[in-house]
């Protein structure tokens, strides 16, 4: 049976189905900064993920509907084993379209969309997370480290911890951790915190995460809290701790680096803009299609700045790249209509034959594709209305080896605590978002460069797998101290 000495719990493995050029379909690595920053932090571990395949597997079984190839037992290159938790499409339906992404996605965003809680979709949370737990058991080794992933497996701690205590346990929240006062609407609030509780480590992308959560354990939980540990009932010997901290996650600098670096890069940038007739600037968003994102507050302000002359749509272009996302939730069908409204309707007033205001593309782009974009894009936009971290804005500066490029950023991501030296907005001021758009597509080489600098030390010295090691040490260190109490 495969076991490993480190096992990674995520809702999905770090594969993804792709069409190759002889038409087959198959699975290869997912392009995820995460899948990177454990192998490059753990090369002589015995590892083991366990997540979900992505396709529901009552089609999946049902290889004349979907053609899909089974999904392999580990990563071509030995680095890990996988370990598919199957998922039916009634589980899609509940636990992922239903109880993660339209209570818990909405909820952890500010409820910038309306949470909706079912109880026939929490039944499936529970039931979900259960497998997660159970495979999770199963596949690791005595005395493992097993470190979950997100809000779709928040209840997985707890589970995991009753059914193999032996384990050293962390769990990192990718998104936000909403306001107490928020987080209270949750029919299951005292459910889901005690399943985090399960963990020795729960960390957040930001001290703003930490604080919340601390706040719902104080007011949900009758166990005393001292700093950043919650000290959990027992008798003296099994009595334990969880430990609450701040770990922001980052990307893959030196694989990011040396693709901006590439002559293929470079050339295709240069092509970019003179298939877009050299304009004076390039704008570029690059989001998931997902409300949260503010792709649309930015379009507005936009083709504001187009009809009053402050930017000039002869000179200008702005790309945006929407990734297709969690398609059959309501939300997600609404924002993109939304968007497609904005864009049409901007193109046919102020485009020319040949040459549209905004370059809409919707599909998923490969990160080479992506970096060579950054490279050729003067004025980055980044507006969240909430956002855990935004990996987008760290990847657009570390494809900048030029030191050139602007790059605006909302203050409601998790980036905004370490990219200061950005053109902050607050994405609900259209003013002011207009008014940083101008600014950062008018700065000068010297201030461009400046800004630039200051924004690559910090992301070169906080890269993904700095993340990776900080938080597996920090969780090392509490077991041992555990283990001395
Ligand atoms: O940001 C949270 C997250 O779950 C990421 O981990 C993931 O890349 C993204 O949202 C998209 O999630 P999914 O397509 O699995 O719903």
């Amino acid at each position: 049976m495969t076991a490993g000495d480190l096992v990674i719990v995520a809702n999905r493995l770090p594969i993804e189905l792709a069409d190759e050029v002889d038409g087959c379909r198959r699975w290869r690595r997912a392009p995820g900064g995460l899948v990177s920053a454990l192998e490059s932090a753990l090369p002589d571990r015995k590892a083991v993920w366990i997540g979900w395949a992505g396709t529901p597997s009552d089609v999946a079984s049902d290889t004349s509907s979907t053609g899909n190839p089974p999904v392999p037992a580990g990563t071509t290159d030995g680095a890990y084993a996988l370990i598919e938790v199957p998922l039916t499409r009634a589980d899609v339906e509940h636990f992922y379209d239903g109880f993660s992404n339209s209570a818990l996605w909405p909820l952890y965003h500010d409820a910038i969309a309306t949470p909706v809680y079912h109880r026939i979709d929490f039944d499936a949370y529970r039931r979900v997370n259960r497998a997660f737990a159970a495979a999770a058991a199963e596949h690791a080794l005595p005395g493992a480290t097993v470190w979950v992933h997100d809000y779709q497996l928040q209840l997985v701690p707890a589970m995991l911890r009753e059914m193999r205590p032996d384990l050293r346990i962390g769990f990192f929240l990718h998104i936000p951790f909403p306001a107490a006062d928020l987080f209270m609407q949750l029919p299951w609030r005292r459910e889901l915190i005690t399943g985090l509780v399960g963990a020795d480590l729960v960390g957040f992308q930001t001290s703003g995460g930490v604080n919340n959560f601390l706040e719902c354990a104080r007011r949900l939980l009758a166990w005393p809290i001292h700093d950043d540990r919650i000290r959990l009932p027992g008798t003296n010997n099994d009595r334990r701790s969880c430990v609450v901290g701040s770990f922001g996650i980052s990307v893959d600098w030196p694989r990011i680096d040396r693709i901006a670096r590439s002559e293929a890069t470079v050339a295709r940038a240069a092509q970019v803009r003179a298939e877009l007739g050299n304009p004076h600037r390039i704008l570029l968003g690059v989001d998931r299609l997902d409300y949260t994102k503010g792709i649309d507050v930015r379009l507005r302000a936009y083709t504001e700045l187009l009809r009053e002359g402050r930017l000039d749509p002869a000179q200008t272009v702005l790309i945006q790249v929407a990734t297709p996302s969690r398609e059959s939730v309501d939300e997600y069908q609404r924002i993109r209509d939304d968007v497609e409204l904005i864009v049409s309707r901007t193109n046919g007033d102020l485009g020319q034959i040949g040459a549209p205001a905004i370059h809409y593309v919707r599909q998923t782009q490969p990160l080479t594709e992506l970096v060579a974009l950054y490279r050729a894009a003067d004025v980055m936009l980044v507006t969240p209305l909430r956002d855990g971290m935004n990996l987008v804005s760290k990847e657009y500066v570390a494809s900048r080896s030029d030191d050139d490029g602007a790059l605006v950023l909302s203050e409601f991501t998790g980036a905004a605590r370490e990219l200061a030296a950005a053109w902050l907005v607050n994405p609900h001021d259209t003013d002011g978002m207009k008014d940083a758009i101008v600014a950062a597509a008018t700065a000068g080489p010297v201030e461009r460069k400046r800004r630039m600098r200051a924004l690559r030390s910090r992301v070169r010295n906080h890269d993904v797998e700095h993340w990776t090691r900080e938080f597996l040490a920090a969780l090392t260190s509490i077991t041992r101290d555990h283990g001395a109490e």
